[in-house]
């Protein structure tokens, strides 16, 4: 198949660069090789390499979009419309991945997020990561978009990504305890919405592991997982709360996601967060 990734410097866009590749024909644009935002370079790109599946992974972050609201509603609504208009001219699939932060993080009885709620984003990233999944459904009819959470693997520099090295090294780490979500380990990521674009059932998707925990949760089991003694790990893991951060964006508290589409295709629960950070802390 041929697979025309944007945006796959990134972390979610480098590692299924890397897994598709060696079955596919994989086109790994980074923004210097297609700025998603330019829509007449978008449309000759796409047009010209023709893929068979276009695959979204540029965005622009959380703190920056509520600093750059033009650059958000460039990147993250008119960018995706451009490349779901584009593949809708030839024929082909889009996957778009959008986020938790579409919701509020105050979900009724604490329940985990499904499609059938109502999207209610509390920053400028969230409504514009909601309103660019608007604009890629509207245009292109062969589309995935997959809304995941604190996505983690190698290469990036993330506090999911780097506290369990970070632990190892002995480094003091400052984490978070009083905002809650499904983790993501970008292996499992890929898997799933390759398991998804088999289907063809074309729809929207929360792509998470099982499970909910805050980043201290996330940080105390990484260090267990490293073999770390109790004391050892807390010694090293500073807690702070939210308030305390001073983050330009406000994150929403509490937003765990449940995927109803998978559970209807027969797809199985991902597995826990812990098993997950374990195959990471083991692998990388
Ligand atoms: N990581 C997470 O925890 C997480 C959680 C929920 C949802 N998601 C979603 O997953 C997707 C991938 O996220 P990620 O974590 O892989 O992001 P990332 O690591 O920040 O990578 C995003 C990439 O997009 C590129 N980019 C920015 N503006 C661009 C433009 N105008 N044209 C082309 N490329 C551009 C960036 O390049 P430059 O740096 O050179 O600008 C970067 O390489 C996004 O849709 C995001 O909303 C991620």
């Amino acid at each position: 198949m041929k697979i025309l990734i944007t945006g796959a410097a990134g972390l979610v866009g480098s590692h299924l660069a890397r897994r598709l590749a060696p079955e596919n024909y994989v086109l790994e644009l980074t923004h210097g090789d297609l700025d998603i935002a330019d829509c007449s370079a978008v449309r000759r790109r796409v047009l010209h390499e023709n893929p068979e599946l276009v695959i979204n992974c540029a965005v622009l972050q959380v703190d920056e979009s509520e600093q750059e609201p033009a650059r958000a509603q460039a990147v993250n609504v008119d960018g995706p419309r451009f490349l779901a208009e584009a593949a809708r001219e030839i024929g082909a699939e889009i996957v778009h991945f959008s986020t938790q932060y579409a919701f509020d993080g105050e979900p009724a009885g604490r329940l985990p997020y499904t499609i059938e709620d109502d999207p209610r984003p509390v920053n400028h990233y969230g409504r514009t990561k909601v309103a660019g999944e608007a604009a890629v459904r509207a245009a292109c009819p062969r589309s995935y978009i997959v809304r995941t959470s604190w996505v983690y693997g190698s290469g990036k520099n993330s506090f999911l990504c780097t506290v369990a090295d970070d632990l190892k090294a002995g480094k003091t780490v400052r984490v978070i305890d009083d905002i809650w979500s499904s983790t993501t380990y970008v292996a499992d990521l890929i898997e799933r919405v390759m398991a998804i674009g088999a289907t063809g059932r074309y729809g929207t998707y929360h792509v998470v592991n099982a499970g909910v925990c805050t980043y201290y949760e996330f940080a105390l089991e990484a260090g267990r997982l490293l073999g770390l003694p109790r004391d050892r790990i807390d010694s090293l893991v500073e807690i702070t709360h939210e308030s305390d951060m001073k983050r330009i964006a406000v994150r929403p508290r509490y937003t765990p996601l449940r995927c109803l589409m998978s559970e209807q295709l027969g797809l199985p629960p991902m597995r826990d967060w812990r098993a997950a950070l374990a195959a990471y802390v083991r692998n990388g």
